[in-house]
């Protein structure tokens, strides 16, 4: 068969059968059913009351992509020795896509859960690019994590101006704490907070473990003699960090050192994955990928 006869007669098979032919690592000829699979990445939590927001994002994801079977994987090695020590097995993304190239996936989705692309999403891109370098699949696509995009970072905004409590006076201050990382995508924070502030000059964004800190956010507020806070997690889940880093009586959590400074606070213990508006941003993530794969 010539060259041309032979595409036509496989675009043929794809058209007419919906069946893609078989690639290198399938061999003997046989025709390979198109399998299509959504993998959520997400860096993961022993906490159970985390479960809701990863239960909540599942059945969105399940929703809006109906008939597409649904895989999870958590990137934190810690989290994932946690859960097995209470004999909850959660798959390293590397394992659950062997898992799926085994049960004849032929084209993935993988879909960051992660809230900037740092450390952990580029571990997971370097991931996706070494299966997709052994033609693992015929297609396996990453999506951004929440914050990529400058439309992300307009429907963030919007999102959490939708979860400050409505009796919140405009002189009250909102603060954020993000998880922060030495990754140079921190700067994402410091820019989300410019962008909060454009439209309310009394909302801060704070990290964990990156710039700002709490110390600098302590600063701004008592600059402005604010008097009240809401403390909100800008994590996708409300576990360790936003318990006790954030909410804890420990004399070094966010709370204790802004009640100390005269800062009433009240603390709101939600992330961002129970909230519809910022789970719509992960899950029309997924579309860019899953429309590749039509
Ligand atoms: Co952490």
């Amino acid at each position: 068969m010539k060259r041309t006869a032979m595409g036509l007669a496989v675009l043929l098979s794809l058209v007419l059968t919906g069946t893609v032919p078989a690639y290198s690592g399938g061999g003997h000829g046989h025709k390979k059913v198109k399998k299509v699979g959504i993998l959520l990445v997400a860096f993961g939590s022993s906490e159970q009351s985390a479960q809701v927001s990863f239960e909540n994002i599942d059945e969105k994801v399940k929703k809006t992509y109906p008939g597409i079977a649904v895989r999870w994987a958590y990137t934190s090695t810690i989290i994932r020795k946690k859960l097995a020590r209470q004999g909850k097995f959660l798959d390293s993304p590397e394992v659950a896509l062997a898992k799926m190239q085994d049960e004849d996936f032929t084209h993935v989705a993988v879909q960051s859960l992660h809230t900037i692309g740092g450390a952990e999403y580029h571990d997971l891109r370097r991931s996706v690019g070494a299966f997709k370098s052994m033609g693992a699949f015929l297609r396996i696509i990453l999506g951004y994590p929440l914050l990529a995009t400058q439309e992300d970072m307009e429907r963030v905004v919007d999102a959490i101006f939708g979860i400050i409590p409505k009796k919140r006076k405009k002189s009250e201050a909102v603060v954020l704490m993000g998880h922060g990382t030495h990754h140079p995508s921190n700067a994402f924070y410091a820019a989300l907070m410019f962008q909060l502030q454009l439209q309310d000059p009394n909302i801060f964004v704070g990290t964990v473990e990156g710039y700002p800190e709490i110390d600098a956010v302590k600063g701004w507020l008592l600059k402005k003699k604010i008097k009240r806070a809401y403390l909100f997690p800008f994590m996708s889940v409300a576990g360790d960090h936003a318990k006790n880093d954030m909410a804890g009586d420990e004399p070094d959590s966010w709370k204790s050192i802004l009640t100390k400074a005269g800062i009433r606070c009240e603390v709101i213990l939600k992330g961002t994955a129970e909230f519809d508006s910022f789970v719509g941003i992960w899950v029309d993530h997924l579309g860019g990928p899953l429309g590749h794969f039509e």
